[in-house]
């Protein structure tokens, strides 16, 4: 019994001094500690012997249990270890190697050419609207001024939604007057910019969907003279000082008098050059003095009040300020593109 006992104990240290994992070591700690184990088959035989061997016997056999127990004690304490080492490893974060730079996005110059008006207008006390993209015909049409068939109210010029031509996709910001002047207490001073809708096929400078920066003032005694400052200004502060405008007449049916206005070509400076098709004046803008009928459809008494009102086109805006020569190169999104501005 004392050499089975002596085997027992160097098969075991041998076996879990070169275990290699946690399943390995489980096999192990029931073949020589389990209940039918090695050294409890041995143990079992005690009864066999004699009185005075079995205390001997029995402190070598405990002896050689806490032997194998601590062995395997200090194989999992190892393998826990090593397990710790390898993650560990794994997981190291080398903090010497360069970044990766996270790609960012960039603005869209039409963004930065609305922010750009935005700031301008707010510097003279304007506040910015939102309002609605569908809109009722009513707002884009009626409450201004233009009649059952004015020729903008067409099928072929708009999208209506229903066939009796009562909701449609905005053709201008301009609804965006007649909300505020039903919304808002007097005085009134406001941008609102947006996307418009109109039938048009697309070409270089055409889009079927396109924005607006609507502006409106109504106080009293507003006149053209403060419509055409506060236009100079934009354009100075848009385009440089110095920059010149001109308006000419023009007819709205929801402002009387009517304009529109050019700024000077910024390629030639006025003497006629191909990107103003030789007229030295780029058109910017559609404006004028709101109509009497206009105010006073929303409310408002044209003997007391007066203002003036004005339509720019965004993307003109956006190719002149950065000079962009192809309306479509604005809504490909072309990330080469983009990050040019
Ligand atoms: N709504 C006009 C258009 O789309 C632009 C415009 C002209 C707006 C005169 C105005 C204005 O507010 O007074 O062509």
């Amino acid at each position: 019994m004392k050499e089975q006992l002596a085997k027992i104990r160097a098969e075991a240290l041998a076996a879990l001094g070169g275990v290699k994992d946690s399943a390995a070591l489980e096999e192990l700690r029931v073949r020589y500690l389990g209940k039918k184990g090695e050294l409890t088959a041995v143990l079992k035989q005690m009864g066999k012997l004699s009185a005075q061997e079995r205390p001997t016997m029995g402190a070598l056999a405990n002896e050689v249990r806490a032997a194998v127990e601590s062995a395997v004690d200090s194989a999992a304490k190892k393998l826990e270890e090593r397990a710790l080492e390898l993650r560990l490893q794994a997981e190291t974060v080398d903090v010497t190697i360069p970044g990766k730079a996270p790609r960012l996005g960039h603005r869209h110059p039409m963004d930065m050419a609305l922010d750009e008006i935005k700031d301008i207008f707010v510097g003279m006390g304007f506040t910015v609207l939102d309002g609605p993209e569908i809109e009722l015909a009513s707002y884009n049409f009626d409450k201004l001024n233009a009649e059952e068939g004015h020729p903008s109210r067409d099928w072929s010029d708009t999208f209506y939604f229903d066939a009796d031509s009562r909701v449609m996709l905005r053709s201008q910001t301009s609804p965006m007057q007649v909300r505020a002047m039903e919304t808002m207490d007097l005085p009134i001073r406001i941008i609102a910019p947006g996307r418009v809708y109109r039938k048009d096929e697309v070409d270089a400078t055409h889009s079927p969907m396109f924005h607006q920066v609507e502006g409106m003032v109504i106080d009293h005694g507003v006149t053209m003279a403060d419509l055409k400052g506060t236009l100079n200004l934009l354009v100075e502060q848009l385009y440089g000082a110095g920059t010149k405008t001109r308006f000419r007449p023009h007819h709205f049916p929801f402002t009387e008098p009517s304009c529109e206005m050019d700024v000077q070509c910024h390629k030639c400076g006025g003497a006629g050059c191909p990107t103003c098709k030789g007229e030295g004046w780029i058109e910017l803008l559609g404006a004028g003095m709101i109509h009497p009928k206009v105010l006073e459809m929303s409310g408002i008494d044209p003997n007391e009040w007066s203002g003036w009102a004005f339509g720019i086109g965004l993307e003109r805006t956006a190719m002149r300020r950065f000079k962009i020569a192809d309306l479509r190169l604005i809504f490909e999104n072309d990330v080469r593109f983009l990050e040019q501005f």
